[in-house]
């Protein structure tokens, strides 16, 4: 079971990859969750490229791959027993857990930061990069700032192809929307942003943890780097319900029940939030290339299952 049977990459564009990166260059790869836009994490001006590339503020920490438990706690000035309980637990996976970092990683990753977000994300052709570079990577999303997150190496090649000298194609993203982000600096731990690995998956490792917005109002900071307008389509996109598009212009419609009566370009969506969320970003880049006035997607039931799915979509959304 080799990368090329499964991705069509082979050993060679592996070690090309991983000299590119050693030398500070940026490559764009696939994860499990979205592709990745990475550089060095040890190298100022290798990460710098990264911002440029993504027109992307020096406010907004990135997130540092890492392919073994024991490199994270290199990087680590604090690892508390919830980090190894949980990277134990949810590595190699979309969990990104946020803890103080140490000197050796420059200021510009962390936007000034005194902590570090951590993953070693899943899948194989990610795995055998971070492996074969022998660093750790910083990457945000591949995307224009603001922007639809990649699920395809195409999706990279259109918001980024002139910015990146190396694209790893290796299929589309299994997961399809980021990692969750975990801060545990303090205790509770708080998500600053749900993704891959839902809320009650880590409750049931280290018990109850806080959201961004009851610690906001207990006076923690807020993430930064956590623009509501992150993740949005083009063309505007509305949450609707009942059905109830609007009613001037054309526009697509993401629906979740079935009637087939609305006047709009029907995509009927997986009535599953997994199945839903591998599904997202590629229905909303294919609509964002047709031209239509609007994309009206249906609300989710608010429970915890639809969590990150709807808090994607929020972002999205226009109003
Ligand atoms: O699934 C993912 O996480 C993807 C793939 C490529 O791994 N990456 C990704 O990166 O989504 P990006 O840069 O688009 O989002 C990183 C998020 C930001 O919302 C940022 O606020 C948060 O992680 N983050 C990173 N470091 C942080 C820190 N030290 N403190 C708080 N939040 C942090
Ligand atoms: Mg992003």
């Amino acid at each position: 079971m080799t990368l090329e049977e499964h991705f069509g990459i082979t050993e060679q564009q592996i070690q090309d990859a991983a000299e590119l990166l050693r030398r500070g260059e940026l490559v764009a790869f696939p994860t499990e969750t979205v592709y990745g836009l990475g550089a060095n994490a040890l190298d100022t001006a290798a990460v710098k490229r990264i911002f440029d590339a993504k027109g992307r503020p020096e406010t907004s920490p990135l997130i540092v791959h890492i392919s073994s438990i024991e490199m994270a706690r290199s990087l680590a000035a604090e690892w508390p027993l919830s980090a190894e309980e949980l990277a134990e637990r949810f590595w190699p996976g979309p969990l990104t857990l946020v803890v103080r970092k140490k000197p050796i990683i420059p200021d510009i990753v962390t936007a000034g930061l005194p902590t570090v977000g951590l993953r070693m994300p899943a899948h194989p052709v990610a795995l055998a990069l971070l492996r074969e570079a022998g660093i750790p990577v910083a990457a945000p999303s591949a995307n224009r700032f603001t922007r639809l997150s990649p699920t395809t190496a195409e999706h990279v090649r259109e918001g980024l192809a002139q910015h990146i000298p190396y694209i790893l194609d290796g299929g589309p993203c299994t997961v399809g929307i980021e990692s969750t982000v975990l801060s545990v600096v303090d205790r509770p731990a708080v998500l600053l942003r749900p993704g891959g690995v839902s809320r009650s998956e880590i409750e049931s490792v280290i018990g109850p943890i806080d959201s961004l917005r009851q610690s906001e109002a207990a006076g923690a900071h807020p993430s930064p780097g956590m623009h509501p307008h992150h993740y949005s389509p083009r063309t505007p996109l509305f949450l609707v319900r009942h059905g109830e598009v609007p009613s001037q212009g054309q526009g697509a419609y993401l629906r979740l029940q079935r009637d087939p009566r609305y006047p709009a370009s029907v995509v009927n969506m997986p009535g599953r939030p997994r199945e839903y969320a591998a599904r997202l970003y590629a229905t909303l880049h294919e609509l964002d290339s047709q031209g239509y006035d609007w994309i009206a997607v249906d609300a989710p039931e608010e429970t915890p299952e639809w969590e990150s799915v709807l808090d994607r979509l929020r972002r999205a959304s226009a109003s």
